[in-house]
């Protein structure tokens, strides 16, 4: 048995969701480890379709355990509407789904405070966050004023430290002239999803290297993309978690000397949601046919996404920086019609080519893309169930960008349905 850490090598969406629940068939543990309801991680299975937010994409398998890792900031109330709405559409939770102990609160005035920052910043400043309150929750953490879920176990304690904390972003928001959290009506809701989600919260380290220790099979379910790290991506137009597999073990509480294996999922192209630089993508036409064919709108916002051909250099930068053993590659199909398809294998920069992603955001935001041409297929590649039964143009794509990535091909996904991913 063994653990693996599955992470998204781009900006995320890159069809995690899906890979984690084909993957979970055998997993006894599921664990998310960073970020939050910013997550959207479709699966689809038969005719049903799932978008999850906080809960961990292995929810579906009855064998595998759930875990909200201590990394993951929570929302108790859309935590419990996610939990409410699954179990409507007969998904059992009894014993299976953990949320740890530790993790940070996201509560009313991080989001109002979200979106007073989007709001009031240059527009060059402008993230195009979810609006979720996940930069307002994590920075409280790192400033040692956060809310732990552990809080929510008693009542009296919580309703303190919540109503405290929602008199001094009051003060805040009352002289920006903002909206104010009307803390009476938000304690009403806040006490309801402490007491629902109370059975779940559990110190999960310790289930954790209990499972490790037992030799289960554990998958660490990334959330976002490896451009969207706070440290390593596009700084700021990020997130701000680790999203990289580091993460996987500060966010959950196991060593990374019990992590065995990492999957990448990439996109047979490139897809982002939010400002920030993004040097292949498409506009106009190109990028709104992609999109259409490729149906990118957000899991969790429905904007539109931004579209653009693979990018090899950010992709292969990804795939150092996280130990990629494995590429889990998917949207294959998204690409059938096309005549011929462009790879990014370096950039240009102030007149000079460079291969490694540059740590200035501006200077990515200068990149001129240098492109290699490929042969498309014109044929659906959908109802593949193997590589050898893929055309032979899309079969010398995927050897192109896994060789310029610098890792193998493992799973190769060509549509959205569970049944539709196969292993090479
Ligand atoms: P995640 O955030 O990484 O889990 O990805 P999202 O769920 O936000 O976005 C991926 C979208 O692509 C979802 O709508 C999936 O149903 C869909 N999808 C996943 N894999 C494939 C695939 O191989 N082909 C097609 N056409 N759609 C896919
Ligand atoms: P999954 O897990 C794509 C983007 C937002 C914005 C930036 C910061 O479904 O791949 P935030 O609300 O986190 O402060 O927004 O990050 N973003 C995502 N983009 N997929 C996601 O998650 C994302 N989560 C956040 O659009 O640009
Ligand atoms: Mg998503």
């Amino acid at each position: 048995m063994s653990s693996t850490v599955l992470v998204g090598v781009q900006w995320g969406d890159e069809g995690k969701g899906k890979i984690i629940d084909v993957l979970t068939e055998k997993s006894d543990l599921v664990v998310r480890f960073q970020g939050g309801n910013n997550a959207g991680h479709t699966v689809e299975i038969g005719n049903d379709k799932f978008v999850l937010h906080v809960v961990p994409s292995g929810i579906f398998r009855p064998k595998a355990k759930c875990i909200v890792g201590n990394g993951v900031v929570v929302d108790p109330i859309v935590l419990m509407e996610e939990i409410k709405k699954l179990q409507a559409r007969n998904i059992e939770f009894e014993g299976r789904l953990e949320i740890s102990t530790r993790c940070h609160l996201i509560l009313k005035y991080h989001s109002l405070m979200d979106g007073l920052k989007e709001q009031q910043s240059n527009p060059e400043r402008k993230i195009g966050t979810t609006k979720r309150g996940i930069g307002p929750a994590y920075a409280d953490k790192a400033s040692r004023r956060g809310i732990r879920a552990l809080e929510m176990l008693d009542t009296g304690r919580f309703e303190k430290r919540f109503k405290e904390e929602a008199a001094f972003y009051n003060t805040i928001f009352a002289g920006c002239n903002c909206e104010l959290v009307n803390v009476d009506e938000e304690w009403i809701k806040l006490l309801e999803a402490a007491k629902f989600l109370t059975p779940y919260i559990k110190d999960t380290v310790l289930t954790i290297n209990k499972a490790s220790k037992e030799n289960k099979s554990i998958l660490f379910e990334g959330a976002q993309g490896m451009l969207l790290d706070v440290d390593y991506g596009t700084y700021p137009f990020v997130t701000s978690s680790n999203t990289t597999s580091g993460g996987a073990c500060t966010g959950s509480g196991l060593s990374p000397k019990y992590i065995d294996n990492i999957v990448g999922v990439m996109k047979a192209y490139c897809t982002r949601v939010g400002e920030g630089p993004f040097p292949t993508e498409l506009m106009g036409e190109e990028g709104e046919r992609l999109r259409r064919l490729g149906r990118e709108y957000g899991a969790t916002t429905g904007r539109p996404r931004r579209c653009g051909w693979f990018d090899a250099v950010s992709a292969r930068y990804s795939c150092m920086l996280n130990g990629v053993d494995t590429l889990a590659i998917t949207k294959l199909d998204v690409l059938d019609q096309y005549d011929s398809l462009k790879v990014c294998v370096a950039y240009k920069v102030n007149g000079e080519m460079v291969t490694d992603m540059p740590s200035d955001t501006e200077d990515i935001a200068k990149s001129i893309p240098v492109y290699e041409t490929y042969q498309g297929w014109h044929s659906s590649t959908t109802s593949a169930t193997c590589f050898e039964e893929l055309p032979d143009e899309a079969q010398k794509y995927l050897r192109k960008i896994a060789e310029l990535v610098g890792a193998d091909i493992g799973i190769i996904s060509v549509g959205p349905n569970r049944s539709q991913t196969f292993k090479t």
